[in-house]
């Protein structure tokens, strides 16, 4: 492996929470002494109704998890009214509005009085612990009211990303049987107006288990509403009392739900719970960010993603942070709107995606230096690798070499931050996580489930259990037990490939399952496949990955039209638009190659490998392919190969 440039840990970090030998310290005790160092972040971090019993057990071959059990807690309680004695004036939550000129700022206080009256709005329509409500938002104080507010009464809240279409919500919704929705009557997007609320109808005429639909007027357009079913946000809320009685829940009570993209055409719907959750969202804001008292944090995720779970909610509100919720996009109304917003409210710490950062850095220094982000402390990304150019823009022009990057990895189910250096604690290495958050145990496994002691590369495995992790896939335990506790049992299977270098630093390489990372959202290509599949003149598609300068990955697909069909420039389009349909815009193929037929074993499986290869233009190194059933087809392909 090449020599990585090393970056030091800058000198003005020296009085980070976490410093170079705590780390060590912390590192080694969370694994030797895992229940007692998580016992004591358990008391310093939450505030309990009732104490554990015991603090942790867990069984990797099962996939059983618990983590302190006989608790009583509530997540609002955690992340609102216990700050309320010292915080009830300061900023919880700042809104910037996807027009520059709007925003809103929201104290602890109102934040209470809010998340109070819509709990109780859910509960005068019957809303109670258990059950599933589906949010279905832009990004708008509204979403965090809702996810707050189903905490407080023990709801399961369950969002799906605003850009996923009316399909994929109603699956959604069917899948965890929900029984309200809370969304919008349209979101606005760089100007532009998304229809929500005209959507979610579509949606709502095949969910019967939905009796409520709760609108929020935002843009204030004329939208639909359905007598009995649909009310207001605002009306439903008018009347109710600032106070609400939490609901005491066990610590192994369920959170929420997020459904995430997998191997299979059929997304999963990954379970957290309560208290283990909340602590490692809680613990890995505080230090990874080095969160200080009175700064503006800000992720520029989207709530409908695990990251605007961890961290634009519940990390930083259950440490009593102001968190800064955006509406719009970056290049709105120009490329320089992230800076301009930095310096609007002096943030301390941004996070985003790696795709954000080449996009922007695609629009030239100048919407940078616009700006003077002497705010800034601390750069964060998630979501992907970031390519060592990228990273390198990013330390050396938005933050003006000064500002520690933390390149954090984690998952979905993962809950939090499991990788990732710490500012004022590990030396940076551009492109790399670099070393484990604290009781985060890996390994690295060959095929054949062997460790690999030192330096090497293979499969991400973790080797015990961390309070955040995923326990069941909604409905499907068994399939949570298949896709991550059954390829090496023993082990969580991360699905991802990852390089340990001489310092024992972690590379990521990316997945090794068929899920794709387009523009940082998670995608299986068995989802598209699906999609394409139903077009009437489609006999057989084939999805893979490709590199691609600004997403990371794009959506390459190899489509065979039914006998007799032409593959044409309309029939490309329509295939295009089936995919936004079925999926959201997100989900539209970069590439769509006519392949008169697919690379086959004689047994019938199609050989992605090849397919991989040829979409990433790696001709000469196609492999072993004396197993195909006819050679002839992977000629055609080369020869066709979209350019
Ligand atoms: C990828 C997002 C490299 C990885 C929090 C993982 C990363 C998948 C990083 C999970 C990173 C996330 N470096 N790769 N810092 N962070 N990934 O569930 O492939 O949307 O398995 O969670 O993103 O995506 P998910």
């Amino acid at each position: 492996m090449p020599e990585a440039n090393v970056v030091p840990i800058p000198a003005n970090f020296a009085d980070a929470h976490i410093k170079p030998d705590d780390y060590t310290a912390m590192y080694r005790r969370s694994i030797e002494d895992r229940d007692g160092f998580f016992a004591e972040m358990a008391d310093q971090f939450l505030t309990w109704d009732k104490r554990w019993d015991s603090v942790s057990a867990h069984d990797f071959v099962t996939g059983e998890a618990t983590w302190f059990d006989g608790g009583k807690l509530n997540v609002s309680v955690n992340c609102i009214d216990r700050h309320l004695p010292e915080r009830a004036d300061q900023v919880a939550i700042i809104w910037e509005g996807d027009d520059p000129s709007v925003s809103k700022s929201i104290t602890y206080a109102e934040l209470k009085a809010e998340v109070c009256k819509l709990a109780n709005a859910l509960r005068a329509r019957g809303v109670g612990k258990g059950d599933r409500v589906c949010l279905y938002m832009p990004m708008i104080p509204e979403a965090a009211y809702a996810m707050l507010a189903c905490a407080r009464i023990g709801a399961i809240h369950s969002i799906v990303f605003g850009g996923f279409s009316p399909e994929a919500l109603k699956d959604r919704i069917q899948a965890a049987e929900c029984k309200a929705l809370i969304t919008c009557d349209e979101g606005y997007r760089g100007g532009k107006t998304i229809p929500l609320k005209h959507n979610a109808d579509i949606s709502l005429a095949d969910c019967p288990s939905v009796s409520t639909c709760v609108v929020v007027r935002h843009t204030g357009c004329d939208a639909a509403m359905h007598d009995d079913r649909d009310v207001y946000y605002h009306e439903i809320t008018a009347q109710q009392s600032e106070d609400c009685e939490p609901e005491s829940m066990d610590s192994e009570d369920p959170l929420f739900i997020l459904y995430t993209s997998g191997s299979t055409g059929q997304p999963k719907g990954v379970l957290h719970t309560t208290a283990g959750y909340l602590l490692q969202a809680s613990i890995t804001f505080k230090y990874v960010f080095d969160y200080r008292d009175g700064e503006v944090f800000w992720c520029t995720a989207d709530v409908g993603w695990v990251t605007g779970h961890s961290y634009i909610v519940y990390g930083p509100l259950a440490n009593g942070a102001t968190t800064l919720m955006f509406e719009g996009v970056p290049t709105y109304p120009d490329a320089g709107r992230f800076w301009q917003v930095v310096d609007k409210y002096n943030v301390a710490s941004f996070y985003t995606a790696p795709t954000a950062i080449r996009a922007l850095q695609g629009k030239g220094d100048e919407f940078v230096k616009q700006s003077s982000r002497k705010s800034l402390r601390i750069l964060g990304t998630v979501g992907e690798p970031i390519n060592p150019e990228a990273w390198e823009w990013y330390f050396n022009v938005v933050g003006d070499g000064r500002c520690p990057i933390v390149d954090t990895w984690w998952q979905t189910e993962t809950g939090a931050h499991m990788i990732t250096s710490l500012p004022g604690a590990i030396a940076m290495k551009p492109g790399s996580a670099t070393l484990p958050f604290f009781g985060v145990e890996l390994a690295l496994l060959e095929e054949d489930g062997s460790e690999i002691e030192g330096e090497g590369s293979g499969y991400l495995v973790v080797k015990s259990s961390w309070p955040s992790q995923i326990r069941t896939v909604y409905g499907d335990h068994q399939r949570m037990v298949d896709t991550y506790f059954s390829h090496y049992p023993g082990y969580y299977f991360t699905g991802d490939g990852a390089k340990r270098d001489a310092d024992g630093y972690y590379w990521i390489t990316g997945r090794v399952d068929d899920v794709i990372n387009v523009s940082g959202h998670r995608m299986g290509t068995a989802e598209v496949e699906r999609a394409l599949a139903l077009h009437e003149s489609i006999a057989e598609a084939a999805v893979v990955g490709f590199p691609h300068d600004i997403k990371g990955q794009g959506i390459y697909c190899y489509v065979t039209p039914m006998d007799g069909v032409e593959g044409t420039d309309a029939l490309k389009a329509e295939l295009v638009n089936i995919c936004a349909e079925e999926i959201g815009h997100i989900a539209k193929p970069d590439v769509i190659q006519w392949a008169p037929g697919l690379p086959k074993t004689r047994s019938g499986k199609i050989m992605r490998r090849i397919l991989r290869k040829i979409a990433e233009n790696e001709l000469e190194n196609l492999g072993d392919t004396s197993t195909l059933a006819d050679p002839a087809v992977v000629e055609d392909l080369i020869e066709n190969r979209a350019k």
